[in-house]
């Protein structure tokens, strides 16, 4: 087990409360999702995000004294916090720098002489300016004090298919034709593509729902082939989909939002502030206690939502979850998500036949007979007006009416995808 550094691990969960301050600054556990190619044993400095707050962290990674042989699990101390509870708060650890080898001390006082180094090294490597680019300085020191110019950032996607294939029958049709496609953190992504384009087939194999006839799918770095990881899969990556009534199981809201959460075992005391958030991130708190097929569409899908999210998923993937609204609850559902997106860096899978959901993606994805036919930023997907038409999609009608106008000889920039768009435009390109 070993890794090149910097190295980004997302979805790391906080087990242990926060510690007194015997050593002067807070501590915390944490423990590791079963990620391959964690750095080995030894002390690390790290930036680690929490909610959007970034500290410099110190971990001791691996043998720690307390923690048992072979548990992934570690202790760190993070510069600069300033008290709060983490408790099943999530972090995402960029790996700077090697420190040392873990080690006992003899005294308490020959560890706080060692912490105090190590924090001196940990803010050096914090006030680099690189610091949390994914990118080392060129001339940082490794841990004898050499310039160490050989690293190379590793950051997990936590959706990548790779050169993935599904059949739903043996010789039969490629639903999934060699599909490619890694996702990298923090990202909005929607899939278009006409019905039986395999948009849902994809979503399937993006949570083990389905494991892949050729090629593989690797989950925040975990193969969904692997048995083993089949439960950290689902809960790294939480499926909402279509049809609300088909996805709630409770009669009561809170209870609907508990059921993920129960069957991973989560603990009593860990559930109740989970589902809590969950319903304050979706804005139902007021609805914790109400009966589920009482509510509105788009009510029933943020409970669809908060019951993933309380599963606290790296990634979500929603197939086709405001299909069945109106368009008020559409617009509901898709704020929600697009906000979960910004606020709380989950990744998000959209899939959607609404060309307007996809015009606010961060990158669009579209599928034709299983296979990837474009994919990029929405501005340049929905310029290529003929080649969407050719796919049997539509376009957004703003992109559509500037390509004609260019037929027409008015030549207006590309990109054009909503009213605004096409007022600045043709105001700049009139008032020559
Ligand atoms: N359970 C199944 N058994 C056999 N073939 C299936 C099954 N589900 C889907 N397919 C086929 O696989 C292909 C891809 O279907 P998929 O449902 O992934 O497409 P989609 O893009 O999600 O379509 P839609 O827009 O209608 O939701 C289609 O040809 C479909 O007929
Ligand atoms: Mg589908």
């Amino acid at each position: 087990m070993s890794a090149e550094l910097p190295f980004t691990v997302s979805g790391v969960t906080v087990r242990g409360k926060r510690l007194g301050t015997r050593l002067g600054f807070p501590t915390a556990n944490l423990s590791y999702p079963p990620v391959e190619h964690l750095p080995p044993n030894g002390v690390y400095v790290a930036l680690a995000q929490i909610d959007g707050q970034r500290y410099t962290a110190i971990l001791n990674q691996g043998q720690h004294p307390t923690v048992p042989e072979g548990q992934p699990t570690i202790e760190t101390h993070l510069l600069d916090f300033a008290g709060g509870e983490l408790y099943g708060r999530r972090l995402t650890l960029t790996y700077l720098a090697y420190l040392r080898p873990e080690k006992r001390f003899a005294t308490l006082e020959a560890l706080k002489a060692q912490l105090a180094e190590d924090r001196a090294q940990a803010r050096r490597w914090a006030e680099m300016p690189s610091a949390g680019m994914g990118m080392p300085p060129a001339h940082a020191p490794n841990q004898k004090g050499e310039p160490m110019n050989d690293m190379h950032p590793i950051a997990i996607p936590p959706i990548d298919t790779q050169d993935v294939s599904y059949h739903y029958e043996e010789d039969g049709r490629l639903a999934v034709n060699h599909v490619s496609l890694a996702i990298s953190q923090g990202t909005f992504v929607a899939v278009l593509g006409h019905n039986g384009s395999g948009k849902s087939t994809l979503a399937k194999l993006m949570n083990a729902l389905y494991l892949p006839s050729e090629g593989r799918v690797l989950v925040c770095g975990l193969d969904t082939a692997k048995e083993e990881h089949l439960w950290a899969v689902r809960r790294h990556a939480g499926m909402v989909f279509q049809n609300p009534d088909n996805q709630i199981v409770a009669t009561v809201v809170r209870e609907d939002v508990a059921f993920g959460l129960e069957n991973l075992g989560v603990p009593q005391p860990e559930m109740l502030p989970r589902i809590q958030d969950a319903l304050v991130a979706v804005r139902m708190t007021d609805f914790a206690s109400a009966a589920p097929h009482m509510l509105s569409g788009g009510q029933k899908q943020r409970v669809a939502v908060a019951g993933v999210l309380a599963m606290q998923p790296d990634v979500m993937i929603l197939d086709e979850s405001t299909a069945m609204l109106d368009p008020s609850g559409r617009e509901e559902v898709l704020g929600t998500v697009r906000k979960l997106n910004r606020e709380k860096g989950i990744t998000v899978v959209w899939i959607t036949h609404f060309m307007e959901e996809a015009a606010l993606a961060d990158r669009v994805v579209v599928l034709h007979e299983g296979a990837i036919a474009m994919d990029g930023a929405p501005r340049a997907v929905f310029s290529q007006v003929d080649a969407l038409k050719g796919l049997g999609l539509d376009v957004p009608p703003m992109a559509e009416l500037a390509a004609m106008l260019g037929e027409g000889g008015l030549r207006l920039p590309a990109g054009i995808l909503t009213v605004d768009d096409m007022v600045k435009e043709l105001t700049a390109c009139l008032s020559k």
